[in-house]
């Protein structure tokens, strides 16, 4: 569920007319929901309020990394899976506690381990046996016990988009299946790390059970094999990636409920801490992307609605042919077909293609729904474009919370060799 509504004609962010902050803050931006993330992470939860064990729910930052976001769902009770040292120190100024943080990843520096040692993170999920030994000697040069586990790569097909899979043994994330009891066995003799735990994650936006039931299953049997051989397995990290819905015309993908009682189902008997880095469930419906017409050119077939959001603001569809609704904000109740693109110079900034929609014309705004999960935080300045600011709402307020970069801004962070310098004075 969202708080995205039509009333009067106008669609609102929970009380907030979003016209009304397109006129004060301008547009392409972002606007989020905090009644919807903070409902998703309730939904979420209670989904697994029957497991044994109180579980950690770990917020993918990657998925939505703004101050606001983060803030909102710590004080929402969850804590923050984290894959770089800035993630990291986002969800630690953030209000997120060290002990609630976990740390993914295949290419931690010696930097970034030693960042989330000095802050006593839960757990670092390894990725490979070189890892574990550049961890274990800066563990060690630092006087620190690394709490770890191993990610282990199922080799199950997630069934997602190619570029979100990240579970098939061909993929360059986690140590394969048939080496984690030799990657356990190195990892004890390490100095500096205390083996707690296995992780696993297969990917994104999955709309299916069955492949991470299968994962599930063959972690079961891996944590059974890892004690025999005597390893403490206290830890098992189920990672994120069940997906939400896009396209209203399809299926839902399974709820929250469907995964809690599979969880609970799969995982009866294991007797540990689970935890879960869910991302693009917790804030995807949380956020849509404001952009205002710019004008509708003549095409062969359809006409191109030209918006003012562009490739560099939204990723996803030309990244993943990802497809987002489209709607008006003020919709006359008329619908055509036209093909949605953005300014950029690439035939690859386009929306949607054939795409029967309200019909609309120049001046108007359209909101591209569900943007809140890998949208702004993808955002680039291809073309010059500044990046897009952030709203959040809460009720009938709303305050800017990222505001808008200005051009200066970006034209001030490069700077002159000197020898063009010196020309130019
Ligand atoms: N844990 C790990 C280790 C991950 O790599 C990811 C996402 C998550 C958790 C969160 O997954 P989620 O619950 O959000 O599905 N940019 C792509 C998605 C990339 C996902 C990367 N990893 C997109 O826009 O679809």
């Amino acid at each position: 569920m969202d708080h995205f509504q039509m009333r009067d004609g106008v669609m609102h962010v929970e009380d907030v007319p979003l016209p009304a902050i397109a006129a004060a803050v301008g547009t392409p931006l972002y606007v989020y929901s905090t009644a919807t993330m903070v409902r998703h992470a309730q939904v979420f939860s209670e989904a697994l309020n029957q497991l044994p064990q109180a579980p950690l729910i770990a917020f993918a930052v990657k998925a939505n990394p703004n101050a606001a976001v983060l803030a909102t769902l710590a004080a929402a009770g969850l804590g923050a899976d984290v894959v770089s040292g800035g993630e990291l120190l986002r969800a630690v100024n953030a209000g997120v506690s060290a002990d609630r943080i976990v740390f993914s990843g295949v290419g931690k520096t010696a930097d970034e381990m030693a960042l989330a040692l000095n802050h006593g993170i839960y757990q670092f999920n390894l990725e490979s046996e070189p890892e574990a030994e550049m961890l274990s000697a800066v563990a060690v040069s630092l006087g620190k016990v690394a709490p770890v586990a191993f990610r282990i790569n199922p080799d199950v097909d997630a069934g997602t988009h190619a570029k979100i899979s990240t579970g098939k043994s061909e993929n360059k994330f986690g140590v394969a299946y048939d080496r984690a009891q030799a990657a356990y066995a190195m990892a004890r003799d390490l100095p500096g790390l205390s083996v707690q735990g296995v992780a696993v994650h297969i990917g994104s936006q999955l709309t299916d059970l069955a492949p991470l039931e299968a994962a599930f299953g063959r972690i079961g049997g891996l944590i059974e094999s890892l004690r025999r051989a005597g390893h403490r397995i206290d830890v098992a990290d189920l990672g994120g990636g069940l997906g939400v819905p896009y396209d209203p015309a399809l299926p839902p993908p399974p709820l929250p409920a469907d995964y809690g009682a599979m969880v609970c189902r799969v995982t009866a008997g294991w007797q540990v801490r689970l935890v879960f880095e869910p991302g693009r469930l917790i804030v995807g419906n949380a956020g849509v992307l404001l952009t205002r017409v710019i004008r509708v050119k003549q095409g062969v077939n359809e006409p191109f609605v030209i918006v003012d959001a562009a490739m560099n603001d939204l990723m996803r569809p030309s990244l993943y042919d990802a497809w987002h609704d489209i709607r008006a904000v003020t919709p006359s109740g008329d619908r055509f077909t036209a093909n949605v693109v953005g300014p950029v110079c690439e035939s690859g900034d386009t929306f949607a293609m054939h795409r029967v929609m309200d019909e609309t014309g120049p001046g108007d705004l359209l909101a591209f729904m569900t943007a809140g999960a890998y949208g702004a935080t993808m955002a680039g300045t291809y073309n010059s474009r500044p990046l897009t600011p952030e709203v959040m709402v809460s009720g009938n307020d709303w305050s800017i919370v990222r505001a808008r970069q200005p051009i200066e801004a970006l034209i001030a962070a490069d700077s002159l060799p000197p020898w063009l310098a010196k020309e130019k004075l």
